[in-house]
């Protein structure tokens, strides 16, 4: 394990990210992924669709990023999309309140549940200084800080929107198109993988607090009273849990356990949140995350975003601090009732019953003739309330009057104009709101995890290396192809020949002829290639004839193997279908020691 120093060096070298703009001074918060990076990025991303989109029968979508602003009052994110922000007086630098206390405070892991008054409170308590200028921040105001970036659609003063914070609500909002695609049967999921914005307060440690990132999110749509996750494929995961219990308690402990007795013992309340907790710690493991720096930790009851119910946190261990690299949210039904009241759809899927039921419904057919003179433009709005008034709450046309509000307005009308009455109807089904379970995760905090988790240090031929342990479905590059020399027609030919054989094979291969061998192997290493080809001449002469060597990253191992084996045995190691250990037991050893090359 390197320090965070370590990795940003080597990030920022070989072109894994570094901060965009610098030509213009940088711009905090936003990064850049070079060619490695770039490439890692989207293998992850590819990963993820295999997982979550393919394997578990989901469609994916694509929407826009930027969204008007009706959408936000909906969703909640204008009037709850806030973070804590106290401003230094002296310097004029912002920071995160509650980040503050945390460092602080050994005790506190999660000042953001405790209130902006409390985290003020605290701040003065403490004395806290600036970090930028070491100026007091005590009695400074905590503020709600809202997220959203805001922008304008249209020329001129035009329409209000805002860049997505979350890609969630693209999905949201095409809610009554996807339900036609699903044809209207519940459960069904929707992915999609895209940017979202956040004005974060003080963006921070590299790509793992920007302010332009990319998420990948699952919203699986239930019948909350009949769909039942497939628990028994993910019973027997086993899992680290830090309950909220035990965060509240002074000797609060993980608990290990499974995700099948999780859900028996209600540790986790909804077992959808548990099946996909359970899909998620396979892929997490698949992926190359070391899974003894990794938890699930479930929200305390002030952490949890407007919109959830209950939420757990994926969490990996990054340099002796936990950060969270997804939530698994219970949505409830919260997102659709929203969009359902203000927008102009049907945010709901119509159910219908194993037999059409008989059912005795409160119906109003009210007298526009009497209404009309007595309550002018108001009549059909007052004719609406009492339709309204009448499924809600037929007791109300008891007496000779009912009353209905209308825009803050009490009217009443007489029993006999509203002509009320009790009908027996046939109902095929009912209009339900699904509920929504998310599984949402932050693509660039992956990415940061599996760089951390990978990054190692040993010695080879008497040298100190650094490598990246990633693993082959991960990293940027598959395979690396040399001739030993590039001043060799033969070997060069062979190593050419090699490359294009993988790269129309669908592998991603790096050809390199410049620099020692040693050289190329450490450059390769740096950057997590799995596995390197060197075309040598004992391979095109004598009794090696048409062999070349292939070197394992990890173990720094070399096996002689025929040049018509590369392909095929390639392909075996990358899809997990056999270790290069056991290639050792079918192919000859070569001497690792390449100093001399
Ligand atoms: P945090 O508490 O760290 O701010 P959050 O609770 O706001 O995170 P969510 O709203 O649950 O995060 O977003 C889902 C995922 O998106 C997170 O698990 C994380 O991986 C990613 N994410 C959120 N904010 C950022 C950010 N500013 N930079 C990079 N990734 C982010
Ligand atoms: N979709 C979860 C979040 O970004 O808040």
């Amino acid at each position: 394990m390197g320090t965070q120093r370590d990795l940003m060096e080597l990030a920022k070298r070989r072109g894994f990210f570094f901060g965009s703009n610098g030509a213009y001074g940088g711009t905090a918060g936003f990064y850049t992924f070079g060619p490695e990076g770039a490439a890692l990025k989207h293998n992850v991303e590819s990963a993820w669709r295999d997982q979550f989109t393919v394997r578990l029968g989901n469609d994916e979508i694509e929407a826009p990023t930027i969204m008007p602003e009706a959408v936000f009052e909906a969703s909640g994110h204008l009037d709850g999309f806030d973070d804590m922000l106290v401003e230094c007086a002296e310097c004029g630098t912002s920071h995160r309140a509650d980040h503050l206390i945390e460092d602080a405070v050994d005790e506190i892991e999660d000042a953001e549940a405790l209130g902006s008054k409390k985290v003020g409170d605290l701040i003065a308590e403490h004395d806290l200084a600036c970090p930028t200028c070491g100026a007091s921040l005590a009695g400074e105001p905590v503020e709600d800080f809202n997220l959203m970036f805001e922008t304008s659609i249209g020329p001129g003063t035009g329409q209000p929107g805002y860049m997505r914070p979350e890609t969630a609500q693209g999905i949201f909002v095409e809610f009554p198109r996807l339900k036609e695609y699903a044809r209207g049967q519940l459960p069904f999921g929707v992915t999609q993988i895209g940017t979202a914005y956040r004005n974060e307060i003080s963006p921070r440690r590299g790509i793992i607090r920007v302010r332009e990132f990319t998420q990948a999110e699952l919203e699986q749509f239930i019948d909350p009273k009949e769909d039942e996750p497939p628990l028994g494929e993910v019973e027997d995961v086993a899992v680290t849990l830090y309950p909220a219990t035990e965060q509240h308690d002074a000797d609060g402990d993980y608990l290990t356990t499974t995700i099948g007795e999780a859900v028996e013992k209600e540790v986790i309340g909804s077992p959808w949140v548990a099946y996909f907790m359970g899909v998620a710690q396979g892929w997490y493991e698949r992926v190359g995350v070391d899974m003894d720096r990794f938890r699930f930790r479930q929200h305390l009851a002030g952490e949890r975003a407007h919109y959830a119910a209950d939420c757990w946190d994926a969490e990996s261990e990054i340099d002796g601090n936990w950060i969270e690299i997804a939530g698994f949210a219970y949505r409830s039904d919260y997102d659709l009732l929203k969009h359902g009241a203000y927008a102009e759809d049907r945010f709901t899927v119509f159910k219908r019953y194993d037999e059409p039921v008989t059912v005795e419904k409160a119906v109003v057919d009210p007298d526009m003739s009497a209404l009309g003179p007595e309550f002018g433009g108001t009549a059909s709005d007052i004719a609406a309330a009492l339709e309204a008034l009448a499924d809600a709450d037929p007791d109300a046309f008891d007496g000779d009057e009912v009353t209905v509000d209308v825009d803050g307005e009490r009217y009443s009308v007489d029993t006999d104009v509203a002509n009320f009455a009790v009908e027996t109807q046939t109902e095929a089904g009912e209009h339900i709101t699904p509920h929504v379970v998310e599984p949402s995760f932050g693509v660039g905090r992956t990415v940061y995890t599996l760089l951390e988790h990978g990054y190692r240090e040993d010695e080879v031929d008497g040298e100190t290396r650094t490598y990246l342990s990633l693993a082959p479905e991960i990293a940027p590059t598959t395979v690396a192809v040399f001739p030993l020399v590039s001043n060799d027609d033969a070997l060069v030919d062979v190593a050419t020949d090699i490359s294009r054989t993988l790269r129309q094979a669908g592998v991603s291969v790096s050809y390199d002829d410049s620099g020692s061998i040693g050289r190329r192997y450490r450059r390769q290493d740096e950057v997590g290639t799995p596995f390197c080809v060197t075309v040598d001449q004992d391979g095109l002469e004598g009794d090696g004839q048409n062999t070349v060597t292939l070197r394992e990253r990890d173990s720094a191992a070399q096996i002689r193997l025929p040049l018509d084996r590369v392909a095929d045995e390639i392909a075996a190691l990358v899809a997990d279908e056999q270790t290069f250990d056991e290639l050792h037991g079918r192919y000859s050893a070569v001497d690792t020691d390449v100093t001399a090359a």
